[in-house]
Formats: C-alpha cells, sequence, structure tokens
C-alpha cells in the first residue's frame, strides 16, 4: 500500500476509536444523572434476563425446543454487558421507584459470576439443537441456579 493510503487510513481508524471512547465516557461517565442512568440500566437489563427465562421456559414445556436457542443467545449476550454495570453500588440512588432491589455488592469476582451465567446459557443454547426435553430441564435449573447464587449473595431487598 502507499504511504500516503496508509496515513489516511490510520487517521480514519485514529477517528473511529476517539468517536467510540468519547461515547463510552458520555454513556458511563461518573456525572451528576449518569448513577442513577446505570441503574435504571442495569435493573432493566435483569428484567430481560427474567423475560428470557419466563419465554424459553414456556418453550420447553410446549417442545418449541429450537426457540430456546433465541432466549439462551440474549441471556449469554447480556451476560457479557452486565460486569460494566455492577463495577459499583451506586447506594445514592437507592431506593428505585417501582424496584424493591438494590445491589450489595460483596461479590469476591464480578465478572466471573456473569462469565458463570454466561457459560450456563450457553450450555443450554447447545442443547436446545437436541430433542432431549429432559436434559434441557435440568440445564435451565442450573442456569437458574446462577441466577439464585448471585441474588442471594448480591442482591438485597427493601
Ligand atoms: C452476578 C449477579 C447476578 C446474576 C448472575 C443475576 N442477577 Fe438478577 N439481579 C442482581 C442484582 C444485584 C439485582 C438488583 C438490581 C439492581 O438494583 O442493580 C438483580 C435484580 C434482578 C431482577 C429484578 C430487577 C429489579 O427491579 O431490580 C430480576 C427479574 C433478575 N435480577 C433476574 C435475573 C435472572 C433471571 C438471572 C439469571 C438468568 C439473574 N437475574 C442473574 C444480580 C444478579
Amino acid at each position: 500500500m502507499h504511504e500516503k493510503s496508509l496515513i489516511i487510513l490510520s487517521s480514519i481508524v485514529l477517528v473511529l476509536v476517539v468517536s467510540a471512547s468519547i461515547f463510552a465516557q458520555t454513556i458511563l461517565k461518573k456525572g451528576q444523572n449518569s448513577p442513577s442512568q446505570i441503574v435504571a440500566a442495569r435493573k432493566f437489563a435483569m428484567k430481560m434476563l427474567g423475560a428470557n427465562v419466563g419465554d424459553l421456559t414456556g418453550k420447553i414445556k410446549t417442545g418449541n425446543f429450537k426457540g430456546v436457542a433465541a432466549n439462551a443467545g440474549s441471556i449469554a449476550a447480556l451476560a457479557t454487558f452486565f460486569p460494566l454495570a455492577y463495577e459499583e453500588t451506586y447506594a445514592d440512588v437507592y431506593p428505585v421507584q417501582g424496584s424493591k432491589y438494590y445491589y450489595k455488592g460483596g461479590l469476591p469476582d464480578v465478572g466471573a459470576a456473569f462469565e458463570n451465567l454466561k457459560r450456563e446459557a450457553q450450555a443450554l443454547m447447545r442443547l436446545s439443537k437436541s430433542n432431549d426435553k429432559a436434559a434441557l430441564e435440568a440445564q435451565r435449573g442450573k442456569m437458574l441456579g446462577a441466577c439464585g447464587a448471585c441474588h442471594k449473595l448480591a442482591r438485597g431487598e427493601n
């Protein structure tokens, strides 16, 4: 490649990197309103986990095993987002109207806890290709164990 086009290419890459990091700072900056926004976002995402569990439970019950893949995939994807949102407790934001729950903190390793959920969701996703209802139910239970273990440890209730 010519030197000139290399320079142009690298400045395009630089602009993209800079704008991506400015975007991230705007969303996650510790400004006046952002802690409440982060808490709202993570609660919303938790509710999405709940909705996906409800949906996939129905699909297993009615024999739509292939349909479980979309829900398990969403749960796995959400699990990669969560560690960003659970770096801090944001105790000042609570109580939040319309929700009795809060984040107590105290997780020894937030990343590992969500990584564990992701692994269980991915295992469920793989099983959705099988026709094995008992195995799907067992893996659903194992995945819910990852939700429950964390709730017991890190979720407070007003
Ligand atoms: C690593 C910890 C952790 C894992 C794993 C986890 N949760 Fe949560 N969950 C929390 C915490 C903390 C809260 C409190 C929300 C907050 O205020 O940030 C919560 C709240 C919730 C809520 C209530 C939302 C609200 O109003 O606060 C639902 C529903 C929920 N979780 C569902 C799930 C489901 C379903 C799973 C598994 C598929 C799951 N969670 C996995 C920590 C976890």
